[in-house]
């Protein structure tokens, strides 16, 4: 396992901003209607405390997943991981998208390394355990991915098997982590397809705008197909309603949309809007580090209570 020190990870530009100036009460709370229920006005569901563990392994692979765009894939894909390691789990987060914004969300310059995933899923003389590389969070690991993955959709899909090549992958260092995230790209392509293919549940973050809703029906017409024809044990572990804000009615009313459409599948956690997230991706650290008693640090842990619980 190569390791990449807090000092390389950053560019020589200085984008550094004041560290952690007032940490909580600048933002929106947390979601929470006068009379104490959860979203769409559903009562709170008790979410048990995580069990401890005594030994670790084999990682449930959670495929992050929802074809639009700039919904809190990345987002949520850094801070469930972070949030995860504090209940004692070890996670590897997988960057399956050739932007590479969970590689940079992290602090690792991705464009910079000779070898990602990419070279995992092409190249037989590269093992998973070649590319990894160690967060700066403790018991989080990272299998980055840069602009090179854009070329394995075209490369995989004369092979035999294209759609199993990420499992075969993870298999080696399956038995290591407690949970396997992957960030997948904003498409339904053969990438997703095979996130789709290794996952043991699909996590999808919903933005709270009405035309989000769209999009989703499609995505589980996708899930379907998949847990059908390829991995009979997929299911939609939840819903994670993101970039919610309390103050509109906009956003309260499509929260009760999405409640009423998905029902049990939404999770209790709704991960509001603010300015905190995109801080936090310039400061290369996750929520939980940048801010830990933020309401958006707090609503991923409960995120990660809710996920271990399920
Ligand atoms: N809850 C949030 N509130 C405000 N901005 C957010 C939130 N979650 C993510 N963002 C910002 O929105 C942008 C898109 O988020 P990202 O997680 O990269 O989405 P995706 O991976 O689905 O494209 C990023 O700039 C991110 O910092
Ligand atoms: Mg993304």
């Amino acid at each position: 396992m190569s390791t990449l020190q807090p000092g390389d990870r950053t560019s020589s530009v200085d984008l550094s901003l004041s560290p952690r100036a007032g940490d909580d009460n600048d933002e929106p709370s947390d979601y929470e209607s006068p009379n104490g229920t959860g979203p769409g006005g559903r009562p709170r569901r008790h979410i048990p405390e995580p069990p401890l563990l005594n030994q670790h392994g084999p990682a449930k692979v959670l495929a992050i997943c929802n074809q639009k765009g700039g919904v809190g894939k990345t987002t949520s894909t850094i801070n469930l991981g972070a949030a995860l390691t504090e209940f004692g789990r070890r996670v590897l987060l997988v960057d399956f998208d050739p932007q590479g914004a969970l590689s940079v969300g992290l602090g690792i310059p991705a464009h910079t390394l000779e070898q990602t995933i990419y070279n995992v899923l092409i190249e037989q003389s590269v093992g998973t355990d070649d590319v990894i590389i160690r967060t700066s969070v403790e018991n989080m690991d990272l299998l980055p991915s840069n602009i090179d993955l854009s070329a394995a959709e075209v490369q995989l899909v004369s092979e035999v098997g294209r759609e199993h090549a990420l499992m075969r992958a993870l298999r080696p260092v399956i038995d290591r982590y407690d949970y396997v995230l992957v960030d997948c790209q904003p498409s339904l392509g053969l990438l997703t397809v095979n996130a789709l293919a290794a996952a043991d549940g699909v996590l999808i973050p919903l933005e709270c705008e009405f035309f989000s809703l769209r999009g989703v029906a499609l995505l589980i017409d996708t899930i379907d197909k998949v847990k059908e024809r390829l991995n009979p044990k997929l299911e939609i572990t939840g819903i994670l309603a993101t970039m919610f804000d309390p103050r509109t009615l906009h956003s309260r009313e499509v929260m009760a949309r999405v409640v009423e459409a998905f029902g049990e599948t939404v999770f209790d956690a709704v991960i509001n809007r603010t300015v905190r997230f995109p801080e936090t991706t310039v400061a290369g650290e996750p929520i939980t580090r940048w801010a830990p008693r933020s309401a958006g640090a707090k609503a991923y842990r409960t995120l990660a209570r809710e996920v271990i619980a399920r």
